[in-house]
């Protein structure tokens, strides 16, 4: 397998508005992530993939970018940037942006110009369309809900937005759209920055034609738009114009995408993007419909699931290895458990799990230190544009009542995971002077990361540890895998190999004991565990335990 940086990197996601507030507005800030970049150091990661910071008016907190050239006010200045990203690599750490050209704001100039008139220069920067019979031209809805399409009394016309209806898609068929993205990108890799993380990319070519699509909850599924007909011409020709004259990182936030997809997007031969962001594994806890619901994601079918993407894409493409970000619910709360007994041990048994597979790994800010689920007490609490329309929409449409929908939003509002970084257990963690935006989760005296640097035995220093696992031994980057006991409703168990080296990695899911056979593995090296690795004990699994053995030479078995 071809070997490269990016591979054996580990990237930690920051979403800056949440992270650390220098400045006591109660909104994080590019001085704030700065002061916080020896924690990282410490930690051990080598990239951070930056949410967006560009300007915004942040009806999707940043989602939603008005000009891609300069820092969102609230976050500070392009001199606070050029000062992070210095610092940042002065102690060896990359900088990867998030890169969010599906769609701009509403109050981009361009989109301000696009729909001023039929024939401003820049009405086909975006997608424009007659209604229907006095409606939508079809019938898709946006992710935020409503609609994918809205009219524009101006010009008597209806722009796209797949995402909310201040994200209007951009018109990539337009060349002069293509170039203006090209370049703005090179300007970025000019600056020095590391790479890109690419927001929704799958869905940027639309199918021709803009059909009607298949009804999946009140509006037809936009996913139709994933892996459009020219998805693929067009990451081309943004690799031969920008990405392949620097050495950077990429990886393609991908929607709806296959496994016969991802071979493409991350080809080997290098042609697109270097891995993908895949969701089908976290999409296992989903609703009927919706995503909303209260179920834990089930062991049987996640172990399936994450095999089919490390067999599948060995050695022609690479994964991106993540259970956490800014998205998502806190993992701990999803598949292991958060009460006080087993969080750290679930916290330590999901990483190790994930941490063992092929591809490169992503730790989302405070996923380090175990972070749950927070505790919203009515729909104020939200401040999140999906969970809050989401919620008036089902509502109103007879679906669900209020008392269904609340636990479910609850449970899977992506709120969960921007509650702001608990630092230790001042006022507001840590995090702010002032009043933070989105409330702290309200276990911060028991999460945070002052009393995790104490603690030898913290999730903190058990995902150091992982890390640096990585940098040591190779087979973990580039090892293939193989699943054990398939129908384990416990135990999630694989094997990887590289050479005569062989890593055994066993994770009880489960707060009951479990049996597992070792045998083979009993002069294998305990690499990590988060009980006391004693090997000889290990046919009882205790709960939540997880081990990783290597044997060093395969002939011995
Ligand atoms: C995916 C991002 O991760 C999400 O936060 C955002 O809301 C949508 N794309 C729209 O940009």
């Amino acid at each position: 397998m071809k070997k490269a940086w990016w591979k054996e990197a580990i990237v930690y996601q920051i979403y800056p508005r949440s992270f650390c507030d220098s400045n006591g507005d109660g909104i994080g800030d590019l001085n704030g992530i700065t002061s916080k970049l020896d924690y990282l150091k410490e930690l051990g990661i080598d990239v951070i993939w930056l949410s967006p910071v560009y300007k915004s008016p942040n009806d999707d907190n940043g989602y939603d970018i008005s000009d891609y050239e300069a820092i969102m006010t609230e976050f500070g200045n392009m001199d606070d940037f050029d000062k992070m990203l210095s610092e940042a690599h002065k102690r060896g750490i990359k900088i990867v942006m998030d890169l969010v050209v599906n769609h701009t704001s509403d109050e981009h100039p361009w989109f301000v110009e696009s729909r001023s008139s039929k024939d401003n220069p820049k009405r086909d920067y975006y997608i424009w369309k007659e209604g229907k019979n006095g409606k939508e031209p079809n019938n898709w809805g946006s992710a935020f809900s409503g609609p994918a399409w809205k009219y524009d009394e101006k010009t008597d016309m209806y722009y796209l937005h797949l995402f909310s209806t201040k994200q209007p898609d951009l018109n990539w068929e337009n060349q002069k759209v293509r170039k203006e993205v090209f370049d703005m990108m090179t300007r970025w890799c000019k600056k020095g920055i590391d790479g890109f993380r690419m927001d929704v990319i799958s869905l940027i070519s639309k199918p021709e034609g803009f059909p009607d699509a298949k009804v999946v909850g009140l509006y037809g599924d936009m996913n139709i738009c994933a892996n459009g007909p020219k998805v693929h011409d067009y990451l081309k020709e943004m690799n031969q114009k920008v990405l392949s004259k620097f050495d950077i990182m990429t990886v393609g936030e991908t929607a709806g995408v296959t496994l016969d997809e991802a071979k493409r997007y991350a080809n080997s031969e290098g042609s697109e993007l270097n891995m993908v962001f895949q969701f089908e594994h976290m999409n296992l806890d989903s609703g009927e419909k919706f995503k909303w619901s209260t179920k834990h994601i089930p062991l049987v079918p996640l172990k399936e699931n994450l095999t089919k993407w490390q067999l599948g894409l060995d050695d022609v493409a690479w994964n991106s290895l993540y259970f956490c970000n800014h998205d998502q619910p806190r993992i701990v709360s999803r598949l292991g458990d958060d009460s006080d007994e087993f969080r750290e041990l679930s916290a330590k048994c999901i990483a190790t799990c994930l941490h063992m597979m092929q591809g490169t790994p992503y730790v989302y800010q405070g996923e380090e230190l175990g972070m749950t689920n927070t505790v919203f007490n009515s729909v104020d609490d939200f401040r999140d544009l999906e969970s809050v329309n989401a919620y008036r929409e089902l509502i109103e449409s007879g679906l669900y009542t209020k008392e269904d929908m609340f636990p479910k939003i609850a449970h899977k509002s992506r709120d969960n995971a921007r509650t702001p970084m608990p630092w230790d257990t001042s006022e507001n963690a840590g995090f702010t002077t002032g009043i933070p935006w989105l409330a702290l989760n309200p276990n911060y005296n028991k999460i945070n990361v002052a009393d995790q640097l104490k603690r030898e035995d913290s999730v903190f220093h058990y995902y150091q540890k992982l890390i640096k696992l990585r940098k040591e031994y190779e087979i973990i980057v580039y090892g293939k895998y193989e699943l054990l006991l398939p129908d384990d409703e416990h135990i999630f168990a694989y094997v990887r190999t590289l050479g005569n080296q062989k890593l055994l990695v066993v994770c009880n899911f489960s707060k009951t004991e479990q049996k597992f056979d070792f045998s083979g593995y009993e002069n294998a090296k305990v690499l990590i565990s988060n009980y006391d690795g004693n090997i000889s004990e290990k046919a009882t699994l205790k709960p939540y335990s997880a081990i990783a053995l290597l044997l060093d030479n395969a002939q011995k078995m």
